[in-house]
């Protein structure tokens, strides 16, 4: 399949940028800005042009990333946005200095469409990048550095209102650079300018949609696993039941065995919902580990968040593997079997495994580095079919696969659940106050239409109590705190901004409702430099 590099240099839209060409059908991939050329594996397959990333480095400091020089000799068309088209002019020989006053946010671009240097293949990459696009438009900036020199070759066909040189097209090369971030949505006609570049200058077929990759995602798993015994950890989210989908939709469902483990740790109703989804997509072998005993006597007199934490990732990593062991009835058939899990391309990115060496640490903590997973990992017995797709993919997938939407809406919810929202000690008591006033919360989140344009919203129980009145009488009730948050991937947040009249009328039903609760509080932190849990 045909598809557009993208070298990555620490952006923070490094992402976006592979994520705005994927949706006009071309296929991106994203690797560290250090790759060599030729690349690992496959990555080279079906290449038709390369992407240089924007970065927090200065082109000019000492231990800036630097790429191969064979990426630039390959022949391929090459765009480098920001830091990239900075890189590109050092590389070449120009100069790159810093800005007496920064650059940072919308500013006017002017094209120099008449430009009388303009001539050959220079002109027709000019008039194709910017094809369709109005000679004067807004770009988005960020940036502290400017060209001071173009490289020798290199020509700038647009510049910012402060005369900033904000586009270079090289004189016979298939070279670009854009000093603003086509990328971002403050841009106007930056996703046209992306298309231009992937499929217009790349040439890149729109080869990737969710129907192909479907038709693939199958081929492989029935090349890899028909007649094979695999075995999928359930979560109940998103990511998970849609893999949960995709086996059953060509695999033997006799031969596909779906674990889900029940913490106690779950919001209202998921154990049960759980069950009917699956059901209804056809599992024949759903196991249902009721661990919610265990999970709160490893909890008891536990406060501290880390502790509980640990011993929560501890005791799954136990009770999956006794479950394993019950649920293969022998050594062999065990060794045998494939583990499937709902690793996304994020994912991959996040922990550091495949790509974007930059982002690394950011949620390790999320993961629990489960020795079962690792054990066949190593045995080359894991399957991952979601680990080249973006989440909003993964529910495209998701939909043609039949996965209900009330599945692919959902809210992200963390692996330790209820445990996190409740800081202090985890009980029964606390876990079904919390269950109540979260379940009024998204309920009125979802009739009020508010849901969706939240990315994440729960509810979090204090450790304290606080006095109010209840009639005549006086009453001495915990405290809840709403959080709601909107997001594009959950490493940065902002505070919903509710209409009050929202707040009031949620607070009120749930002090009406839950007794226990005295108070309703709203979190306005945004993260940095709060976190999105409160544990
Ligand atoms: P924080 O609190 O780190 O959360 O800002 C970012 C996102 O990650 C989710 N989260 C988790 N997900 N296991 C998970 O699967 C976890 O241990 C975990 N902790 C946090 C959180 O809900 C938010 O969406």
């Amino acid at each position: 399949m045909d598809k557009v590099l993208i070298l990555d240099f620490g952006s923070q839209f490094t992402q976006l940028i592979a994520r705005r060409i994927r949706d006009v059908g071309i296929y991106t991939e994203i690797l560290p800005g250090d790759a060599p050329f030729p690349p690992d594996g496959k990555a080279l397959d079906g290449v038709r042009g390369i992407i240089l990333s924007g970065s927090p480095h200065s082109a000019y400091e000492e231990g800036a990333p630097v790429p191969d020089r064979a990426w630039y000799d390959c022949g391929l068309p090459l765009l480098g946005i920001c830091y990239g088209l900075q890189r590109i002019t050092m590389d070449f020989g120009g100069k790159v200095g810093v800005l007496s006053s920064r650059e940072y946010g919308k500013m006017n671009v002017r094209l120099d469409r008449a430009s009388k240097n303009l001539a050959g293949p220079a002109r027709r990459g000019f008039e194709a990048l910017f094809d369709g696009v109005p000679d004067s438009i807004v770009g988005w900036m960020s940036h502290g550095d400017s060209i001071e020199k173009p490289a020798p070759g290199f020509q700038v066909v647009a510049s910012s209102d402060n005369g900033i040189p904000a586009a270079f097209v090289h004189e016979s090369k298939p070279i670009f650079g854009l000093q603003f971030h086509p990328e971002v949505t403050h841009t106007e006609h930056g996703f046209r300018i992306l298309e231009n570049f992937a499929a217009g200058i790349c040439g890149a077929k729109r080869e990737w949609t969710m129907t192909r990759f479907l038709e693939e995602a199958k081929a492989t798993l029935v090349a890899r696993a028909a007649d094979r015994d695999v075995l999928l950890l359930i979560s109940g989210g998103v990511d998970s039941t849609v893999v949960a989908a995709l086996l059953l939709s060509c695999l033997d469902p006799e031969r596909v065995h779906l674990m889900y483990v029940d913490t106690g740790l779950m919001r209202e109703g998921e154990t049960d919902e759980v069950r009917i989804t699956l059901d209804a997509l056809g599992a024949r072998h759903l196991h249902v580990i009721d661990a919610k005993a265990r999970f709160l006597s490893a909890l008891a007199g536990l406060s501290d968040p880390e502790a509980k934490r640990r011993a929560i990732g501890d005791l799954f990593i136990t009770v999956q593997k006794d479950e394993t062991v019950r649920i293969w009835d022998s050594p062999d058939r065990e060794a045998e079997a494939f583990l499937a899990q709902g690793t996304l391309y994020t994912d991959l990115i996040e922990s550091g495994k495949g790509v974007g060496k930059k982002a690394q640490t950011i949620k390790s903590h999320h993961n629990v580095r489960s020795p079962l997973v690792e054990k066949k990992r190593a045995e080359g017995k894991i399957i991952e079919p979601l680990d080249r797709l973006y989440k909003d993919e993964v529910r495209a997938l998701g939909r043609l696969l039949g996965v209900p939407d009330r599945v692919l809406s959902r809210h992200p919810f963390p692996g330790p659940g209820l445990a996190v929202r409740m800081p202090g000690e985890v009980t029964e008591e606390k876990l079904a106050v919390l269950r109540r006033a979260d379940t009024i919360f998204l309920a009125e989140l979802k009739s009020r239409g508010l849901y969706d344009r939240i990315w994440q919203a729960f509810c979090v129980l204090l450790p304290v109590r606080a006095v109010g009145v209840a009639g005549d009488a006086r009453k001495y009730g915990w405290v809840c705190a709403l959080r709601a948050i909107t997001s594009a991937d959950g490493m940065t947040a902002d505070v919903f901004p509710f209409e009050m009249k929202d707040l009031l009328e949620i607070s009120a039903l749930i002090t009406n409702r839950v007794p226990e609760v005295g108070r309703v509080v709203y979190d306005v932190s945004s993260k940095p430099p709060a976190t999105i849990e409160w544990e």
